[in-house]
């Protein structure tokens, strides 16, 4: 193999497609997917791709130095594309320090053992943190975008905790030369989303027929991504991108919660031989989320000069391609919520 490459959080929502665009795309790179598999790891994400001769799983915690310097004994890594995370906002409202333990101090772990690993010789190295645009607070002005120097302001337990590691990854920078690169994204939606995130939450409760709850008056904003353009952006970022370089990756595409719900409804409706306007019935306005920010919106402009990215699908393609996949998979969602997915890893791996 050329190159071996670590991906961390391979078994997630974002890191599932990063691993199988890798794996397919470079034969001659040795895949190693790390994942603890946390309730929102699900390996029937790389059904199709975990029997590949480049492919490897090893589930463990990015929180345990120990089993991660064996594991960078074990395979001499090149580089690492750094995605495992606890990564939703309300979970963080109620158990913030589980953030800590994961977003923060793992991500310290394994830059630590990167530096030690590499000692020095960071000769065609690369350690690659996947971070979100929420790190840099909310904006209220409708003309402003995030650009790669807005000042960072979180305001939820989750986007403090990767706003900490994003600090850690500059500071192993500037401090011991490690050869960082990092990516602040804008909201993903597609395939093998976890149903406790808008979208497929909604797809969920549309074809169930549950109400569909929106927070506060629906009136917050959004930037959604079709998380195959993002990563093709990790991609183009990762062998692109100068050292200590960062990326911001956006789809310039805004919408308020409230649209876009009705947008899935009415998708919804068509595809499920509804009446138009049947589903739309089912929104109920709920309690809104504590501190919850009003408008994320990302300048990508220097991803698309620097490295020529662009987004391949417009949103409509790209949510018609999403509510298709739901509705052909809807055992994938099945097994997520009876819990049967979380029997992949002992049929496969023990
Ligand atoms: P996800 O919650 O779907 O997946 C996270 C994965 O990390 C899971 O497979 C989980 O098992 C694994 N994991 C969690 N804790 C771990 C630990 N301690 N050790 C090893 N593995 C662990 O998340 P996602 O939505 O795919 O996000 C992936 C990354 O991208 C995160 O870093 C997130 O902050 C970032 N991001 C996400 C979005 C988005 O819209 N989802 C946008 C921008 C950036
Ligand atoms: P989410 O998918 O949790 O992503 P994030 O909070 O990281 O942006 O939520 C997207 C938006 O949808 C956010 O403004 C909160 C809102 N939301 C609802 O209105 N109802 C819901 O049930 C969920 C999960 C989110």
């Amino acid at each position: 193999m050329n190159k071996t490459i670590l991906i961390t959080g391979g078994a997630g929502f974002i890191g599932s497609h990063v691993v199988r665009l890798f794996v397919e795309k470079y034969p001659d790179y040795l895949i190693v997917n790390l994942d603890k598999l946390t309730y929102a790891g699900n390996l029937e994400n790389l059904r199709d791709i975990d029997q590949k001769e480049n492919y490897r799983f090893e589930k463990g915690d990015i929180e345990d130095a120990g089993f991660l310097s064996t594991l960078f004994e074990k395979y001499a890594f090149d580089g690492v594309i750094h995605l495992a995370a606890e990564s939703h906002v309300d979970r963080s409202i109620t158990d913030p320090l589980a953030f800590v333990r994961t977003n923060v101090l793992g991500t310290v772990n394994l830059l630590n053992t990167a530096r030690t690993a590499w000692a020095g010789n960071f000769e065609g190295k690369r350690f690659y943190h996947v971070s979100t645009d929420e790190v840099y607070g909310e904006l209220h002005d409708p003309e402003e975008f995030f650009v790669e120097d807005t000042a960072y302001d979180p305001r939820s337990p989750y986007s403090a905790s990767k706003a900490s590691s994003d600090h850690f990854v500059r500071a192993y920078y500037s401090t011991y030369g490690l050869p960082v690169v990092i990516s602040n994204c804008s909201n993903n939606y597609g395939p093998n989303h976890f149903p406790e995130k808008l979208i497929p939450l909604m797809i969920n409760n549309i074809k169930n027929k549950k109400p569909l709850p929106v927070y506060g008056k629906g009136e917050n904003v959004r930037d959604w991504l079709y998380v195959l353009d993002h990563a093709r952006a990790i991609d183009m970022i990762y062998h692109g991108a100068a050292l200590g370089e960062t990326y911001n990756i956006g789809g310039n595409n805004e919408w308020k919660n409230l649209d876009l719900v009705h947008l899935l409804c009415d998708v919804m409706d068509k595809k499920l031989g509804r009446e138009p306007g049947e589903s739309r019935e089912l929104i109920t306005f709920v309690k809104d989320r504590a501190g919850h920010d009003l408008r994320y919106a990302i300048d990508a402009s220097k991803l698309m000069n620097d490295l020529g990215w662009a987004p391949s699908v417009t949103f409509e393609e790209g949510l018609e391609k999403t509510v298709e996949w739901y509705l052909q998979n809807w055992n994938w969602i099945e097994h997520v919520t009876s819990g049967e997915y979380q029997k992949y890893y002992q049929e496969m791996y023990s």
